[in-house]
């Protein structure tokens, strides 16, 4: 049975300190079997979170580099981070896409590199407003999902969760609606059945992200397509984000 995820995207928040002092105050928090908690914490964060933080709460990296390793100032490779005992990383966030230039070529890359570290891996998809007011928001979705997953095999997959994100939803306070997540988290799955076979698509944990809140989780992971969030703005504070848990719990 596929797991809920509630996965928390920090983005560029939170010192060391903050995250720690974060995930102390979630410790109590009691997932059921099938949720799956994760914090996608900035680099900096993660040794001391990998050290002192145990499960129930997951530590997810939220980039990594497509090469093994070599000149490239700044970045971070797949061993660095199996080497501090992280074994999640987000790919192909949008801000990536944006704002780093990251092409659908260097996303399927990253992803065939993270999976030959054995890392798991939440690939984000998603369209821009003016794809979704084209009525292109299937196709960009489904190239996105080609290109990424080129080369990916059926085990593989097993590691991968896809996170749908359309770009003017996130950070916007504009949710899509539940109708519309469903819409997409159901041509995904389809999508999946024609790169892979059945088993493999329902297999596949499906998010969607986009000013997900405590409000409106409820109605997002009621729909079949859904099984998770990727939430960035409302994962900040601990509060907030144990209510998104305690939805996970509901689902
Ligand atoms: P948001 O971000 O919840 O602040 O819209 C979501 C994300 O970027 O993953």
């Amino acid at each position: 049975m596929r797991k809920t995820i509630i996965a928390g995207n920090w983005k560029m928040y939170k010192s060391p300190k903050q995250a720690l002092d974060f995930a102390h105050s979630l410790s109590d928090i009691e997932p059921n079997e099938t949720v799956r908690v994760i914090v996608c914490a900035p680099y900096l964060a993660l040794p001391l979170l990998k050290e002192k933080v145990t499960l129930p709460l997951e530590i997810s990296a939220q980039n990594v580099h497509q090469e093994e390793e070599g000149a490239f100032t700044g970045e971070i490779s797949a061993s660095m981070l199996t080497s501090i005992g992280v074994d999640i990383t987000l790919i192909g966030h949008s801000e990536r896409r944006q704002y780093f230039g990251e092409s659908d070529d260097v996303v399927a890359r990253k992803v065939r590199r993270a999976l030959s570290h054995e890392l798991d891996i939440i690939l984000c998809v998603g369209e821009h407003l003016e794809q979704r007011e084209a009525g292109e928001e299937e196709s960009v979705v489904s190239n996105q999902l080609k290109a990424a997953l080129s080369g990916v095999s059926k085990e593989e997959m097993k590691s991968i969760s896809i996170a749908y994100e359309p770009v003017w939803a996130i950070g916007t306070g504009k949710t899509a609606s539940s109708e519309d997540a469903q819409a997409m988290g159901s041509h995904i799955r389809k999508e999946l059945i024609s790169l892979y076979d059945e088993e493999t698509s329902s297999a596949c944990s499906l998010l969607y992200g986009g000013s997900v809140k405590p409000e409106n989780i409820d109605e997002l992971l009621a729909q079949p397509d859904v099984d998770g969030v990727l939430v960035g703005g409302a994962s900040l504070d601990p509060e907030s984000f144990r209510k998104l848990v305690e939805a996970g719990n509901r689902k």
